[in-house]
């Protein structure tokens, strides 16, 4: 599914960044986009790279 429309990443993409190591939305929104342009994607988009983390 699409996390944030603006960048046009999925939540896929959001845990594979995950797994490289981005930890943080800020690094996130640097790698990916996510959180840069609308902001609306950024809840969803922390929960995600949250979940990834606790399953590590
Ligand atoms: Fe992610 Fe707009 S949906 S910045």
């Amino acid at each position: 599914m699409y996390v944030c429309l603006c960048h046009g990443v999925t939540d896929r993409e959001i845990r594979e960044a995950a797994e490289d190591g981005v930890s943080s939305m800020r690094q996130l929104g640097k790698q990916l986009g996510v959180g840069t342009q609308c902001g609306r994607c950024a809840c969803t988009a922390r929960e995600i790279l949250r979940e990834s983390r606790s399953t590590d």
